[in-house]
């Protein structure tokens, strides 16, 4: 099959120099031996059904389901489950959200039996979350955004047993909760409402998809599908005068239909004491796990589309770099990189998140590629924008102008020890135009792409090679579609995530790579109509965290997992921790 070992890269850029970075928390090792020693889940034991599967070799538990109260020892009850009651809104504000996304494990000790860990809940559809199709009352609405947006919550290994503990860092993150903002578009009046003009009441945090977290400490929440949120009580009107903004982020006077606009105004986009307030979403949260005071903070630098997951290293002269997605069919892949060392801007109070360059990718089909700055200094930008926070603001129409390669819906990057960096082009079904980067039109499976930047991630070229595509694995026993959630350990494996229709009858999936010799094997599936997505780790890396979501698209006929099989009960979106039963390193 198609998959790539680790030899085309030698061309690498960096190769010249022989520098390559540093990847927070790894190592390099030497290629070698095989890295994959698990007996992986076969074609006929990870088939769709209504319960996961792990390897032989590998054991789960399951750990914080949607409806988990934060504080085991509080007065909320859990919500186990039942189609004839819902949580509150207000007891939902204090519980695990929904839809399990992103996440990191912030060590207490020495992490390997005890943390805050920091997780997104992106989404929950009205009918699995209201158990009907929209909102009644604004009460609804309350109910269902604090559904969403982030849980922070410490974990600790009780009797061989992962749980939340009382803690004074556990918090909810919502989209009612204050925010703030920082960089260059922080004071732009592309952020200010006519209700708000101050942003003294700024609030909310949605579609939190992906993450990333810091060399300092703090977690990064990613915001994607922001749009569908909004909506407009004009109706179908709404559309006819929508700004090419609004236009291009996706906004439509009936959002993905959650209602919110009908009794919270805030997200009426037809509602002018409102205006400006679909600016305030679609950025990196900054997010402090140890110190809930902390109000989480939007990194304006780092623009704004539709974030899926932000890969940090450090680069030369310790420079912070971020490789983010924006997952949309055609969107592009970026970079932002710190104006100086991040610890030198630290010691001066400033945020490494908060000046450097933003830069778009290019990618040339001769193997090589361009990061194209994002900088209202381009005569090209300064001819259509009027300053640098409305091209952070509307970064993918400033990208559009750059001439940045559209790709096949960009979702995880990942930086692995050897300076490549790898990202899940999940699929795009409508390419008609084939390119180097992305060479198959349509494109219904997916593919990855890694490549490598020239000046410790830090340079303004790359080469670049595809690793593997999807559709060659499919009629082989490591056959995956769909790619999405994406780490590369330190010692050179690569955890892939799956989402969508898997082949060969498979339900959605948890696969290990060895990047060295493009070997892949199948660790986990998961349930009828979920994805399986985040990925964290205890530091010993015996310990991995990851999560299904939409379990059955909430349906109860189709799986009541973590429930056992009864038919009734609401699935619910929760974590595994995955260990393996020799106690070895996850994936080995
Ligand atoms: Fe939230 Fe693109 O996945
Ligand atoms: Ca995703
Ligand atoms: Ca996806
Ligand atoms: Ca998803």
């Amino acid at each position: 099959m198609a998959v790539a070992g680790n030899k085309p890269l030698v061309e690498a850029a960096n190769a010249a120099t022989g520098e390559i970075g540093t990847v927070e928390g790894g190592t390099l090792l030497a290629q070698g031996n095989t890295l994959l020693g698990f007996t992986p889940v076969s074609l006929a034991a990870g088939a769709e059904g209504p319960v996961p599967a792990i390897s032989p070799d590998y054991e789960y538990q399951v750990l914080i389901p949607w409806g988990t109260p934060l504080d085991p020892n509080g007065p909320i009850q859990e919500y186990t489950g039942d189609p004839n009651s819902r949580p509150t809104a207000a007891d939902q504000a204090e519980m695990i959200g929904i839809g399990h996304d992103g996440m990191w494990l912030f060590p207490i000790g020495n992490g390997n039996d005890h943390g805050v860990l920091c997780i997104n809940h992106e989404f929950g559809t009205n009918p699995h979350v209201l158990g009907k199709s929209a909102p009644e009352t604004l009460e609804d609405v309350r109910l269902s955004q604090h559904a969403h947006g982030v849980s922070v919550v410490e974990i600790k290994k009780i009797s061989g047993k992962w749980q939340p503990v009382t803690s004074d860092k556990s918090r909810r993150i919502h989209v009612n909760t204050p925010v703030t903002f920082s960089g260059p578009a922080a004071n732009s009046d592309l952020l200010k409402t006519p209700a708000d003009h101050s942003l003294s009441n700024a609030k909310g945090t949605v579609n939190n998809c992906a993450n990333g977290y810091t060399p300092w400490g703090t977690y990064l929440t990613c915001e994607e599908n922001f749009n569908g949120y909004f909506g407009s009580n004009e109706g179908v009107v709404f559309n006819d005068n929508r700004t090419p903004a609004q236009e291009r982020y996706g906004f439509d006077f009936d959002g993905f239909g959650y209602g919110w606009e009908k009794f919270d105004p805030r997200f009426d986009l037809s509602n002018a004491a409102h205006t400006n307030e679909e600016n305030r979403f679609g950025w990196v949260v900054e997010i402090d796990p140890m110190d809930k005071s902390q109000t989480p903070v939007k990194r304006t630098a780092m623009g704004r589309f539709k974030h899926e997951g932000v890969a940090v290293a450090t680069g030369r002269g310790g420079r912070i770099v971020c490789y983010m997605g924006d997952d949309e069919a055609f969107d592009y892949i970026y970079k932002y990189v710190s104006a100086s060392n991040w610890q030198a801007m630290r010691r001066r109070g400033i945020s490494p998140l908060d000046q450097g360059k933003l830069y778009v990718a290019k990618f040339n089909d001769n193997g090589t590629g361009n990061w194209l700055e994002l900088t209202i200094n381009n005569p090209v930008l300064a001819a259509k924008f009027s300053d640098q926070a409305e091209v952070l603001t509307y970064a993918r129409l400033a990208a559009d102008e750059l001439g940045a390669t559209p790709m096949d819906r960009p979702e995880w990057t990942t930086v692995a020890p050897d300076g490549s960096i790898y990202c899940t082009l999940t699929n795009n079904s409508g390419r008609q135009v084939a390119n180097g980067a992305n060479p198959l039109a349509p494109n219904p499976d997916g593919h990855i792409i890694r490549w490598r930047d020239s000046q410790q991630f830090t340079g303004t070229t790359f080469t670049w090679d595809i690793f593997v595509i999807a559709r060659d694995t499919h009629g082989t026993e490591t056959s995956f579609a769909d790619p999405d959630g994406l780490w590369a350990d330190p010692d050179g494996r690569l955890f892939i995530e799956t989402d969508g229709g898997q082949k060969d009858g498979l339900a959605n999936q948890l696969l290990v790579a060895d990047t060295n010799t493009g070997e892949i094997r199948r660790l986990l599936t998961g349930v009828d109509g979920d994805e399986i997505t985040g990925l964290a780790v205890t530091p010993d890396r015996k310990t991995l965290f990851c999560n299904t979501q939409h379990p059955g698209n909430g349906n109860p006929a189709l799986t009541n997992f973590p429930a056992p099989t009864d038919g009734v009960t609401i699935p619910r979106d929760c974590t595994f921790v995955v260990t393996r039963k020799n106690g070895g390193v996850v994936g080995s």
